[in-house]
């Protein structure tokens, strides 16, 4: 078995801890044979910038080209809120997600049935949802030139982002999009505001084109961002898969995280055009969450995105999405049980460690196996 070749970035904050438990369940897959991998670890964002004076190193870029696939813990903290901005923290996360040009960042918001109680929505309207929403990750305001701010001279300042898509840009994500529908529920909804931006003008019709062209078979609808935005709080098992720009899925996809029970459920895959002569695409894997310094270091982060997040790397990196649907078994046998950790637990119940959540999934995951 060839090894799969892994680079490890646990990054800032609550990105070691998470970090450890998927270590956790490397190391055993690795130690039963059911796995190999080659591991290789490496600093971003804060702690990187500590050590090198940059967000991320050469050396660091040079071995994610070279990976299998990377899994990103988090990044940022107000201790580098003073850093200069072309080496904060999350720059560090945009360089890899530009230079290994991972245009579609897939966020699967499910609710796992133990989890209905914990969201902030009624639970009728959360139990049972499984909606993906499909981002675009390198273009749009994120990457968009001109970037700046100028001073005017008379006591003002001007700032300026761009928001900027190319056809060819849209279509890509728009056929992940479809692509992903079809083995789902096949219904599409694009996210724009043709209203107001002439990007949301483009992204419909390309969309659009797009679906006529290559995917009549998929339902596809069209809403503005912030309707949908709404839609996604009022009723959000209308959605199978959302397709929208870089910005717009930023928001949406923490709005969708909620209706999860917590930031700290939600996993995401960064993928890149599949080489047509390997077969084989860039790819990164990361939770949702950020790195929540104001926690960090006290074992009270909850690492099921993260372990969700790995399990992606198993279907979308390695092909085993058999084990990737032993580890969503075993994540919700954990939560089913009765385990929380403290972003997910009601007032009164017992609240269990990172470290400990992080067993009792791999305890699941070996009786499972066994
Ligand atoms: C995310 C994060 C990043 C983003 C930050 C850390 C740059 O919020 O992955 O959703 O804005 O894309
Ligand atoms: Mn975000």
């Amino acid at each position: 078995m060839t090894p799969h070749k892994l680079l490890l970035l646990p990054g800032d904050g609550i990105g070691p801890e998470v970090m450890a438990e998927v270590k956790r369940l490397i190391g055993w897959l690795d130690a039963e044979g059911i796995l190999r991998f080659e591991i290789e670890e490496g600093l971003v964002g804060g702690s990187s910038y500590d050590a090198d004076k940059v967000s991320i190193t050469d050396a660091t870029m040079a071995k994610a080209l070279a990976a299998d696939a990377v899994l990103f813990g988090a990044v940022g903290g107000p201790k580098w809120d003073p850093v200069p901005y072309d080496v904060r923290p999350e720059a560090g996360l945009l360089r890899l997600r530009k230079e290994l040009q991972l245009f579609a960042n897939l966020r699967p918001a499910i609710c796992y049935p133990a989890l209905a109680e914990a969201s902030s929505l009624k639970p009728d309207v959360v139990e049972g949802l499984d909606i993906m929403i499909v981002r675009e990750l390198t273009g749009g305001v994120y990457f968009g030139e001109p970037k700046t701010i100028t001073d005017l001279g008379n006591g003002q300042k001007r700032a300026i982002d761009t928001q900027v898509y190319d056809t060819y840009e849209i279509e890509r994500i728009a056929r992940v999009a479809f692509e992903l529908a079809r083995k789902r529920r096949n219904k599409v909804t694009s996210m724009e505001k043709n209203n107001v931006m002439k990007s949301g003008v483009l992204w419909k019709e390309v969309v659009g084109a797009v679906h006529k062209r290559e995917y009549p078979d998929v339902t596809l609808e069209h809403q503005l961002a912030d309707s949908g935005g709404m839609q996604l709080v009022r009723w959000p098992k209308q959605f199978d898969v959302i397709v929208t720009d870089n910005l717009f899925g930023d928001m949406l996809s923490d709005i969708a995280a909620m209706l999860t029970g917590s930031l700290g459920m939600l996993p995401s895959a960064s993928l890149g055009e599949t080489d047509a002569r390997t077969g084989t695409r860039k790819a990164l894997y990361e939770p949702v969450h950020g790195s929540a310094p104001d926690i960090a270091g006290q074992g009270k982060a909850n690492p099921i995105a993260m372990l969700a997040s790995f399990g992606m790397a198993l279907r979308y990196s390695f092909d085993r999405g058999d084990l990737a649907d032993r580890l969503d078994q075993a994540i919700a046998g954990a939560l089913a049980k009765g385990l929380r950790t403290a972003d997910l637990a009601a007032a009164g119940a017992t609240v269990v460690s990172t470290a400990e959540m992080g067993e009792a999934i791999l305890k699941e995951m070996q009786a499972l196996t066994a």
